[in-house]
C-alpha cells in the first residue's frame, strides 16, 4: 500500500511517500526556519501562508522523485493535531482533496505518537511493549506503547517542553533560533560540570517534567556572570536536561519491566542525549531506538507510518476531518 503523507503542523512543510508503513520512497521537508529565525520563533500567520505556497509544488516534486504518478497512490495520511490551526488546515485540505479526487482512504494522525512511529521506519522493527519518550519543541511526554495505536501516557511536562527550554535558554544566551542545535554545537567543547544548573526531578511525580525553572536558572546565571563561557554554559545545561530525562526514563523502564526504548522528536537529534541514552540502555540491556536526525524533527514519513498501522486496525477518517490544535495523546 503506497501512502502519500502530509505534515504541516508547525513550520515545516513535509511530503512523504511510504510503502506499507515501513519503506520510505520519498521524504521531502521544506523548512521555514530562515524566515521564522528573523522573529526569534514561529509566527503562525507566516507559517500557514508559507505552507500554502509550498505544498502543491512539493507534492509534485515528491511524485517526480519517486517516479510515481497519482494512480500509484493508494491512501492519504495527514497530521490533524496538535499544532497551529492555520498550518494544520493547509495539510488537511490537501489530503482531503487527494482522497476525494482519487477515491482513496484518508487517515488523520496525531502528530505526537506519529513522532514515535519514526522508529518503525528503521531496518529493524521494534518489539512491543516499549517505553516511548517524545522530546520536541512543543512536547515532552513519556508513555508506554502497549501495542500498535495503543499508548498509556505516564506523564507530560507541567510547563515548558524540553525543546522550548533549549530554545528559550539559547535566546537568553544570545544564540539564534532554533537554539537546540546551537547549544548542541557549542557544548561539544564545553565542560559539563562547569555550572551546577538545577535538576528538576519532581520526586512525587516521577514521570512528569518541569523545565521552566531551568530556563530561569540560565537567566540568573547569565545576569550574575556577564563574561560567562558559552561552551561551558551550553554543556552544563545539556547535562542537566540529560540527567533529568535519563533518570525518569530509566525509572519507568525498571518499574514497568520494559526492555525496549523508543525516543523521538527534534531534541532526540541532540548528540549528548543520544550518547547518554546509549550508555543507559547498554547498562540495562535494553534495546534503544532513535531515528536518524532527519526523522527526529517534523516529517511526513512518520505520519504515513502511523496512518498505515491505524488503517490496518480499520481506523479511517472522512471528509469531516478537522484540525484539532490541542489534540491530546489519547486520540491517536
Ligand atoms: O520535533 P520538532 O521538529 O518540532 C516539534 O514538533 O516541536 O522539534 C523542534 C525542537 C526545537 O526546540 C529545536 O531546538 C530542537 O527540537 N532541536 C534540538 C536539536 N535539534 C533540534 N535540541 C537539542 N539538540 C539538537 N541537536
Ligand atoms: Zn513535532
Amino acid at each position: 500500500m503506497i501512502w502519500l503523507g502530509i505534515e504541516t503542523s508547525c513550520d515545516d512543510t513535509s511530503i512523504a511517500i511510504v510503502n506499507n508503513g515501513a519503506e520510505i520512497l520519498v521524504n521531502l521537508i521544506s523548512s521555514q526556519t530562515n524566515i521564522h529565525s528573523l522573529y526569534g520563533g514561529v509566527v503562525p500567520e507566516i507559517a500557514s501562508r508559507k505552507h500554502l505556497e509550498t505544498i502543491n509544488p512539493l507534492i509534485e516534486e515528491a511524485l517526480k522523485r519517486g517516479g510515481l504518478s497519482w494512480k500509484d497512490i493508494d491512501a492519504a495520511a495527514v497530521s490533524y493535531g496538535p499544532g497551529l490551526t492555520g498550518s494544520l488546515l493547509v495539510g488537511i485540505a490537501a489530503a482531503k482533496t487527494i482522497s476525494a479526487l482519487l477515491d482513496i482512504p484518508l487517515v488523520g494522525v496525531n502528530h505526537l505518537p506519529a513522532h514515535i512511529y519514526a522508529n518503525f521506519l528503521s531496518d529493524e522493527t521494534p518489539e512491543l511493549p516499549a517505553l516511548a519518550l517524545l522530546i520536541s519543541g512543543g512536547h515532552t511526554c513519556l508513555a508506554i506503547m502497549k501495542d500498535h495505536c495503543d499508548f498509556q501516557l505516564l506523564g507530560e511536562t507541567r510547563d515548558d517542553a524540553v525543546g522550548e527550554c533549549f530554545d528559550k535558554a539559547a535566546r537568553i544566551m544570545g544564540l539564534p533560533y532554533p537554539g537546540g542545535p546551537e547549544i548542541d554545537k557549542l557544548a561539544k567543547i564545553g565542560n559539563r560540570k562547569a555550572v551546577a544548573f538545577p535538576r528538576p526531578y519532581l520526586k512525587e511525580y516521577p514521570y512528569e517534567f518541569s523545565f521552566s525553572g531551568l530556563k530561569t536558572a540560565v537567566l540568573q546565571y547569565c545576569k550574575k556572570n556577564p563574561d560567562f563561557n558559552i561552551n561551558d554554559a551550553c554543556a552544563s545545561l545539556q547535562e542537566a536536561v540529560s540527567d533529568v530525562l535519563a533518570r525518569k526514563t530509566v525509572q519507568a523502564l525498571k518499574e514497568y519491566n520494559l526492555k525496549t526504548l523508543l525516543i523521538a522528536g527534534g531534541v532526540a537529534c541532540n548528540s549528548r542525549l543520544r550518547e547518554r541514552f546509549q550508555e543507559e540502555c547498554k547498562k540495562r540491556d535494553a534495546k534503544l531506538f532513535i531515528p536518524p536526525p532527519v526523522l527526529c524533527t517534523d516529517n511526513a514519513a512518520m505520519a504515513a507510518c502511523l496512518a498505515h498501522y491505524k488503517h490496518m486496525k480499520g481506523i479511517k477518517s472522512d471528509l469531516s476531518l478537522d484540525a484539532v490544535p490541542g489534540l491530546s495523546w489519547e486520540n491517536i
